[in-house]
This record gives C-alpha cells, sequence and structure tokens, in this order.
C-alpha cells in the first residue's frame, strides 16, 4: 500500500500515471493477484480498476473510492472480507 499523491504544482504533467504504472509493474513482477485502490475512481479506473469488482469486499472508507484491479484472470472471483488498511494510512 503506498499512497500516490502528486503536488499540486506537478499535478497533469504525467506523473501519477509514471507512479501507477510503475507500480502495477513491479506488483505483476511479485505476482500480486490483485491490488486494491482508495482514490478518486475516475483516476484509478484508468489504469484498469473497477468498483463493482471490490464490491464484495468490507472498507471503513468510502465505498464510492474503493476500487480493485484482478491481476490474474478472475483472481478475486468468490472472495470477499476486509481490506484493513496499515494504521499508518491514517496518520
Ligand atoms: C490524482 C493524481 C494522483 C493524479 O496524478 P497526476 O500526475 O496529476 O496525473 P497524470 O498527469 O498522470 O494524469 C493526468 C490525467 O489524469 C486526469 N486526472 C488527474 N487527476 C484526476 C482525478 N482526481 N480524477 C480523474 N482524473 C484525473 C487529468 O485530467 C489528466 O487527464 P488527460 O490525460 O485526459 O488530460 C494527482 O492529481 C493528485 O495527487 N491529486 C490530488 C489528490 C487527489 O485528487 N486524489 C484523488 C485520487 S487518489
Amino acid at each position: 500500500m503506498v499512497p500516490v499523491v502528486i503536488s499540486p504544482k506537478y499535478q497533469n504533467l504525467g506523473v501519477g500515471g509514471v507512479f501507477m504504472r510503475d507500480g502495477l509493474t513491479q506488483a505483476a513482477r511479485e505476482h500480486w493477484k490483485a491490488a486494491f485502490v482508495l482514490g478518486g475512481p475516475m483516476y484509478s479506473t484508468r489504469y484498469g480498476f473497477s468498483v463493482a469488482l471490490s464490491e464484495a469486499f468490507e472498507t471503513e472508507y468510502p465505498r464510492a473510492y474503493f476500487t480493485a484491479l484482478e491481476m490474474t484472470p478472475n483472481a478475486l472471483k468468490g472472495d470477499s472480507g476486509p481490506v484493513v488498511y496499515a494504521p499508518r494510512f491514517l496518520a
């Protein structure tokens, strides 16, 4: 879990996209089955994340901002349960 936030003066220059693509490439290298993002769905869906895929999972955060991506086909099918962020995420 790594927060992706770009300082306003550097937004819309492609930096967030580099972080998203590099993060997903690294996750694929590590054979992650799936990834979750908490953040603006209009942005995360650009990278294949979907609100529908996260529906079976519980979060303490607003659902509209909670999206998931299957990194292997049907990786989340039939799965459910809480997705718990590390306490330092709130800090
Ligand atoms: C969201 C964020 C990480 C994107 O990083 P970035 O470096 O600005 O984005 P990029 O330059 O890679 O991408 C720019 C594209 O994404 C779009 N975009 C940027 N922020 C967006 C958002 N919050 N929602 C939807 N689309 C967004 C831009 O309109 C632009 O679209 P275009 O390519 O069609 O012109 C960054 O803007 C940010 O930290 N924002 C403040 C926090 C925030 O809004 N968080 C919500 C998402 S977690």
